[in-house]
């Protein structure tokens, strides 16, 4: 059972079409995600021990997808605390502005597919955790 995620992180069923040929999954923006794409990227070849993320954004939304193997994503809003494991190409995270993520345990097959709002900015990216922990109390005041 997934224990509860933080504020605004959703786990989202994508429709599957799969017959003796194999499985095909389609990602739509108007059906399936509640943002436009304006940027899709990969991350793959990450080692086992490898920790990747370890970042907020400060308005950034992404929608993120293993599309190969596995790998498990730690989501914090400053309240909740939650680890997802992403292994179904047929299931994206939802991922919204103001959570720390940090993704480990990679399996070596590991693709995980992100789409994006926004162009990269590294401007939007809040790498220090004490000062996202510092941004999430001063937007509560
Ligand atoms: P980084 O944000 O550190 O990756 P992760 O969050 O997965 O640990 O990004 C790694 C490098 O790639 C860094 O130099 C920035 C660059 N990058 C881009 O140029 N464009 C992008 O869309 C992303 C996500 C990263």
């Amino acid at each position: 059972m997934q224990s509860p995620l933080p504020s605004g992180c959703r786990l989202i069923p994508l429709e599957e079409h799969g017959d003796e040929r194999g499985r095909l999954v389609a990602i739509e923006q108007s059906r399936d995600l509640p943002f436009e794409i304006a940027r899709a990227y990969y991350v793959f070849g990450v080692g086992v021990d490898s920790r990747r993320g370890l970042h907020a954004h400060r308005t950034l939304v992404q929608f993120a997808v293993a599309v190969s193997g596995r790998c498990k994503i730690l989501l914090d809003d400053g309240s909740i605390n939650s680890t997802v494991m992403l292994d179904d190409p047929a299931t994206g995270l939802l991922l919204p502005p103001m959570v720390w993520h940090e993704m480990t345990d990679f399996s070596t097959d590991c693709v995980l597919l992100v789409l994006a709002a926004a162009p990269y900015d590294e401007a939007d990216y809040i790498r220090d955790y004490d000062e996202f922990r510092a941004a999430i109390v001063r937007s509560a005041r």
